[in-house]
């Protein structure tokens, strides 16, 4: 079989990193996107030097409206077809509304919303439709609950959830399948790995690896699943939160507030 090409956004650490690495092992050709100055060069060459692939790598801010065209010219360049996208670059936050300015929301939006939905209409663009095309769209629990201190941020992954799924119906007859990525915490960076371990309980029993959520999220994504939720207590929340009548879980809501107020 040929080599297929991935893209990866956000590739120079956390989640994006574990896509990375887990499409390397699968024997994936992979375009590796991120910040300038993150580190991508570094990635690159260890995954040339440790697998048989090819490794193009693009340093650029998703948020710069030239960025989107310019990965896809880049690609034209080199004749390279990108078979799966990986739409992983996204910007978290927890801290009160009036505790960010405008310039902040305006970069959380441009990069969790924005850059997908137009990466994802230039991929579609180029794609190959005689062999089956693959995009994952990296969403987050945080778009099904509503939560406190991540009021734009879950905004941002709601949209994420609401364009997936109209592109699946959108999409159904053609060869392009689309997974929705939503995974509850994840030990991406060392300030999170500080605040998961503080956790405790239930809270504490959501949380993942990168490495586990990247090898589950290529697997579903491959069968064609729709939703990959990872973490059997995740998809127990979820299902919870089905089950559970409006009132309740804004009484949930509220007291977990009263608690962030308190801490
Ligand atoms: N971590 C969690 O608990 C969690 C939970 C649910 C969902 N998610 C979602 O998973 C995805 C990855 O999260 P993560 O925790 O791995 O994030 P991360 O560690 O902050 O990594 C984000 C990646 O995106 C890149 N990036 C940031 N701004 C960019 C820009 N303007 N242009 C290009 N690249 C940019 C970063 O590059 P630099 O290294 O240069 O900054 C980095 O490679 C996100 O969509 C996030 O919302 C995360």
């Amino acid at each position: 079989m040929p080599q297929l090409t991935a893209i990866v956004t956000g590739a120079s650490e956390g989640l994006g990193k574990s896509f990375a690495i887990e499409l390397a092992r699968r024997n994936y050709n992979l375009v590796l996107i991120s910040l300038p100055g993150s580190g991508l060069p570094q990635l690159a060459s260890y995954l040339r030097k440790n697998f048989n692939i090819r490794v193009d790598e693009i340093e650029t801010d998703l948020t710069n409206a030239e960025s989107y065209p310019g990965i896809f010219n880049h690609l034209g360049l080199k004749s390279i077809t990108a078979h799966m996208l990986i739409n992983n670059a996204g910007l978290g936050n927890w801290s009160w509304f009036e505790d960010k300015g405008t310039a902040f929301y305006k970069k959380q939006i441009e990069l969790n919303v924005i850059t997908p939905v137009l990466l994802t209409r230039l991929f579609l663009e180029q794609a190959n439709t005689d062999t089956t095309s693959y995009i994952l769209n990296v969403g987050s629990l945080g778009g099904l609950f509503v939560v406190p201190k991540k009021q734009v941020y879950g905004a941002t992954k709601s949209f994420i959830r609401y364009f997936t799924k109209c592109l699946q119906l959108e999409l159904s007859g053609s060869k392009v399948r689309i997974s929705l990525l939503s995974p509850g915490g994840i030990n991406t960076k060392p300030e999170l790995l500080v605040m998961n371990n503080r956790l405790k309980g239930l809270s504490k029993a959501t949380i993942m690896e990168a490495e586990d959520v990247a090898r589950i999220a290529i697997d579903g994504l491959l069968k064609g699943k729709k939703e990959i939720i990872p973490g059997l207590m995740n998809r127990f929340l979820v299902v919870l939160n089905g089950l559970l009548p409006a009132f309740a879980k804004e009484a949930i809501i509220r007291s977990r507030l009263k608690l962030i107020l308190k801490s």
